[in-house]
């Protein structure tokens, strides 16, 4: 049984804030963390609100062995009025019981943790930087705890949100950044764990984003785990290829994650009546578009790198430089766009964003 009162524990005195002008992407923490435990006996309970501080946790506990772990990532903005607000948090809830669900984790009442969300983001409200790209990020996650080697599902868990006041996740900024498609790792395969946020997906991922940063790539762009040809997301986000006019993405298919930026594109570009499609892409039809010069525009959508342009993409020996490795028209209007409602400066027709 839930409790819904959340205790808080204040701390006693407050850290420094950090140069909001000067901000990189998950460095600093501000000064309360939630937290709730989970045992089979007694469900989700002890919400609380307290200080920042390290966890104690045995080192046998479960996390640590078999990764059996989710997490979240949202943000808290600011208006020109001062207010806080969020952006479409009921989906990051929605889509965390689904990772959830895949890793055997028990659900997290979905109302319960944007309240608990709301809570802290009121408590730190100061903390929501206001430079011009800046946000207060949001990071919701859950481990297992249950000291115990055997490999089944935990018995114990604790749900976390921490806070980190950030600037652009790339530090390209929002200026266009370069992508190699991986040709020798996949990230994941359909049946796999690729739909759900979880950590393995992203330690998975490690070894070809570092062989391709020594190249000066910021990221690389996944194929598919069979055959090695369609389009899948790059990671840290979905991506989309503005193609004769159409824009594509690809469709979800089990093992791309389902991005509330990429649904909120898509949504946009309907209203806008620009053709969306979500479908199977692959990389030869990207290339194909490149060379007959209809390839347009491509860019990535996610919540840490919002629409972030992509103005090369290495793919075998050659570099695709997409706009002149320019910010294409459409990305600029979808960044301005979404930007605009996250930071309460343009209208919500969609009823996206909700009040801390
Ligand atoms: C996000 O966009 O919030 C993500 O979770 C991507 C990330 C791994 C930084």
């Amino acid at each position: 049984m839930e409790e819904r009162t959340i205790h808080m524990e204040l701390c006693s005195s407050r850290k420094q804030k950090p140069e909001s002008s000067q901000l990189e992407f998950g460095k600093v923490f501000t000064d309360h963390m939630f937290i709730m435990d989970y045992s089979d006996e007694l469900g989700w309970h002890d919400p609380r609100i307290v200080p920042y501080q390290p966890l104690s946790i045995d080192p046998s506990a479960m996390v640590f062995h078999y990764g059996q772990s989710v997490f979240e990532g949202l943000k808290a903005y600011i208006t020109p009025e001062g207010d806080a607000q969020l952006f479409r948090p009921e989906k990051n809830f929605h889509r965390l019981n689904r990772s959830n669900q895949r890793l055997c984790i028990p659900p997290i009442d979905e109302e319960f943790g944007i309240k608990a969300i709301q809570q802290l983001i009121a408590l730190e409200k100061d903390w929501i930087p206001t430079a011009e790209g800046t946000s207060l990020y949001i990071r919701p996650f859950i481990i297992s705890t249950e000291p115990y080697l055997g490999v089944a599902p935990s018995r114990h868990y604790k749900f976390i949100v921490i806070l980190s006041p950030v600037g652009a996740y790339y530090k390209e900024g929002i200026n266009p950044i370069k992508i190699a498609v991986e040709n020798q790792y996949v990230r994941t395969v359909v049946g796999g764990t690729g739909e759900a946020k979880t950590g393995g997906n992203y330690a998975s991922s490690l070894k070809a984003q570092e062989d391709v940063a020594k190249k000066g790539f910021a990221q690389v762009l996944w194929l598919d785990g069979v055959e090695r040809k369609y389009i899948e997301e790059v990671g840290s986000m979905n991506v989309f290829f503005k193609i004769n006019g159409e824009v594509v993405t690809p469709a979800l298919n089990g093992s791309i994650l389902e991005g509330v930026t990429r649904n909120s594109v898509n949504q946009l570009l309907k209203h806008w009546n620009i053709p969306v499609e979500e479908r199977a892409i692959s990389m030869e039809e990207v290339y194909e578009a490149y060379k007959n010069g209809t390839l347009e525009e491509a860019f990535g959508a996610g919540t840490a790198a919002v629409i972030s342009p992509i103005g090369q993409l290495a793919w075998n020996d050659e570099d695709l430089v997409i706009n002149n490795g320019e910010t294409g028209d459409l990305s600029k209007r979808l960044y301005d766009t979404l930007t605009g409602i996250q930071y309460g400066r343009r209208d919500d027709p969609f009823g996206w964003v909700v009040k801390v």
